[in-house]
């Protein structure tokens, strides 16, 4: 297997947990694999274990404070530097004052200027582990793409037992070797998705939406960011939270349309679907809208209202019915895209989704094939705005079942439709 790790500029930062004594061994294993190594450490960790070890197995300084390099700038210059950070132990402390874009250390200042892939190790006792404001920070970070290597159940430090001892040295560097074989799975690639609620209006100020949290779709986004691919966003309404993330800062691998309603979300598919290889449909679009939109707003003078509902326009049904098979047929005229695009658009892979409260795994494959889809994930509707639950990824022949955070569960979409492409090219010869 490729040594993913070789070459690889890690920056590793420690902070003042027991698991501290671990660490010289994991230095020790990431150089084995070839990876290059700046530690920096908070003041605190070295009450723990002594800065002389790990410089002893690290063959060079370690950094802690930012004001040594009376010339420099070792924040920024350590940022810049590395392709990716890994934080272990990473204490409470480490993870909350990250969360609140605190700044009072060389570590944590790297933190704000750092953009690439972070991975935090936390290592606690248990009740600090499970206490409310740790596991909300924790909740943040991985919203902002953070990558949790979670800690295990155990014997801690302290002598109690529970959950909280830091992953061991091994299995974290094995996770990392997992995530970097992902990484470029998507290289070359574009990745069309649709992501939150749609608005309908019924006059200026008033609208019909759903429940949509929009977790699920910016799970994708970050998850296809992360293994390489460029993403064309079209984004309805998302919680607030759902707007911030590590990689949404002027990164060009990632474009933005904001939209409201579903003409408005169709418009833009329409638009970019083209330069699309995948494409994900993980938006919530309101199934009708109000036949005509009053221009005033409506006035309350009767106890009842009758709107008239029309439906809305089926934007996974004619990426998938009129896009992907109109353009492959050869009895169909060619006018969406050119004669040049044709092999190109039968590569166009398409997933969606499919929320339902009964039968679920017959009605989400009837929609598969009906549809004309690649791969369709059943859900139930306790799915909505929940962090984590149970999915069915469905294709023509199999079902698998898979439960987990929505993070998770993106990057196993993702690797899987990425697989059938690989296949595809393949029995192309
Ligand atoms: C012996 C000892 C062990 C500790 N172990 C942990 C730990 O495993 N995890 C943690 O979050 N805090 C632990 N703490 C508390 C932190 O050291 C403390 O919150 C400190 O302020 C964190 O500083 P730092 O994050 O800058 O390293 C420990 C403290 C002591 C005295």
């Amino acid at each position: 297997m490729k040594n993913f790790l070789k070459n690889k500029k890690v920056l590793l930062g420690i902070s003042s947990s027991i698991a501290v004594v671990k660490i010289p061994k994991l230095i020790e294993i990431l150089s084995k694999k070839g990876a290059e190594i700046e530690v920096v450490a908070t003041k605190n960790a070295l009450k723990l274990i002594d800065v002389k070890e790990i410089e002893k197995v690290l063959n060079k300084k370690v950094w802690i404070d930012m004001f040594d390099d009376k010339k420099g700038y070792p924040h920024i210059d350590l940022a810049k530097w590395a392709d990716l950070i890994l934080l272990a132990p990473a204490t409470a402390n480490l993870i909350g004052k990250i969360c609140s874009g605190l700044a009072d250390d060389l570590l944590t200042t790297i933190m704000l200027v750092f953009q690439g892939n972070v991975f935090v190790a936390p290592a606690m006792n248990f009740r600090m582990w499970n206490n409310f404001f740790v596991q909300e920070n924790l909740n943040k970070l991985i919203e902002t793409q953070f990558k949790i290597l979670e800690p295990q159940e155990g014997k801690l430090a302290c002598g109690e037992e529970g959950m909280g001892r830091m992953m061991e040295v091994a299995d974290i560097v094995f996770n990392i070797e997992k995530f970097l074989t992902n990484k470029n799975l998507l290289v070359g690639k574009t990745i069309l998705i649709t992501v939150g609620a749609t608005r309908e209006y019924l006059d200026p100020v008033r609208f019909i939406s759903n429940g949509s949290s929009g977790k699920m779709g910016m799970a994708l986004v970050k998850a296809a960011v992360s293994m390489g691919g460029k993403v064309i966003l079209i984004r309805g309404q998302c919680l607030r939270e759902m707007y911030s993330g590590a990689f949404v800062r002027g990164d060009d691998q990632l474009k933005i349309f904001n939209v409201e309603s579903g003409e408005e979300m169709f418009e833009a598919v329409k638009a970019n679907i083209d330069q699309a290889d995948i494409f994900i449909s993980a938006a919530a679009i309101c199934d009708f809208k109000p036949e005509k939109i009053s221009k005033q707003k409506i006035k309350k003078k009767n106890e009842i209202l009758n709107i008239k509902f029309q439906k809305t326009v089926d934007i996974l049904e004619w990426v998938g019915r009129k896009c992907k098979i109109k353009n492959t047929s050869p009895t169909c005229p060619n006018d969406l895209f050119g004669q040049k695009d044709l092999f190109w658009r039968e590569k166009l892979k398409i997933i969606g989704f499919a929320l339902e409260s009964e039968n679920l795994i017959e009605n989400a494959r009837k929609k598969l094939l009906f549809k004309n889809l690649d791969m369709i994930i059943a859900n139930q509707p306790e799915n909505i705005g929940a962090q984590e639950g149970e999915f069915w990824f469905i294709d023509k022949t199999t079902e698998i079942f898979k439960k987990g955070r929505k993070e998770d569960i993106a990057i196993e979409i993702l690797k899987k439709i990425s697989q059938q492409s690989i296949d595809f090219l393949e029995n192309k010869g």
